[in-house]
């Protein structure tokens, strides 16, 4: 009895002590970063975008030698600090005038969100009288955000990845009646909310018409985190502009863009 008394202390005992070490230390093993072509699978209906195309809209964003690359990477990094000192993920793009190079600045500014290491990108056709984004990307004609404000599809089956992984486009794919009223409708608002909500990772890019010509631009703005105004270099006037900012300035303008600056107002001859 007593000897199983002093092995049941005995166990008590060496419970309580502290482990002897292992004779061997489990090793840590620092692995490299993965490459961001392995983090991102590929997705399987990636949508190829042809580089002459795009070349000729002015669209560099699958061109890597192009030295308009780095204007739009520079572009996109202070958009993308102003963007996250305030927690904004949806960002308008538009101006005082028309064919000032609001939808080559959105495209643009799109693809080179999504080569950004964590960022994808989701790019919106909401230029609603005059869609433009499938055009200058060369997009399939296919299920489009027109289907989904008729209401015939869901938005999941008119997202298009195209050409770069992380890079998504709800195109337009032919001018809709009736944009102002479409545009400021409860159905848009919990679109881009929804659009927006989808992934933490994810920047929505919305092109839209110029502020001045008509009332679209005021009717989505409340439901954008923020707006960057491009201004084709000598293509808007002064009361263009001063009306611009009237109309802009219950808004959170997030900066301006200049366009088609001449090479002496700029190193890239671009910004
Ligand atoms: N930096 C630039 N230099 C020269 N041409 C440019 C530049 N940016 C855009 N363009 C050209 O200007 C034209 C208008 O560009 P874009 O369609 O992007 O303008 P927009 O402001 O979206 O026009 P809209 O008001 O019709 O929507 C296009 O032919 C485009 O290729
Ligand atoms: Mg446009």
């Amino acid at each position: 009895m007593e000897r199983i008394k002093l092995a049941i202390e005995r166990a008590r005992a060496q419970a309580g002590a502290p482990q002897a070490a292992p004779a061997w230390e489990p090793r840590t093993i620092d692995l490299p970063p993965l490459p961001r072509e392995t983090m991102d699978a590929v997705p399987m209906d990636l949508v190829r975008l042809d580089p002459f195309h795009l070349q000729q809209h002015r669209i560099v964003g699958l061109d890597q030698g192009n030295p308009l690359r780095q204007s739009f990477d520079l572009l996109r990094t202070q958009v993308l600090q102003r963007m996250q000192e305030h927690g904004w993920r949806t960002i308008a793009v538009t101006s005082p005038s028309m064919a000032s190079g609001k939808t080559v600045v959105s495209i643009n500014l799109a693809m080179s969100i999504a080569h950004h290491p964590s960022k994808t990108s989701l790019l919106v056709d909401f230029d609603l009288r005059r869609p433009s984004v499938a055009t200058y990307l060369g997009l399939p004609v296919g299920n489009s955000l027109n289907e989904v404000l008729a209401g015939e599809v869901d938005v999941g089956s008119a997202i298009v990845n195209a050409g770069i992984p992380g890079f998504q486009v709800l195109a337009t794919q032919h001018r809709v009646t009736g944009a102002a009223d479409v545009l400021a409708s409860d159905g848009v608002s919990h679109l881009i909310k929804g659009l927006r909500d989808a992934s933490p990772d994810r920047i929505v890019v919305i092109d839209l018409p110029p502020v001045t010509a008509v009332d679209d631009v005021i009717a989505v703005l409340p439901r954008v985190d923020c707006v960057l105004v491009v201004i084709g270099s000598g293509s808007s006037t002064t009361r263009e502009i001063e009306e611009t900012k009237r109309h802009l300035a219950r808004f959170n303008v997030l900066g301006v863009a200049v366009n088609m600056a001449p090479l002496t107002m700029a190193n890239s001859g671009y910004y």
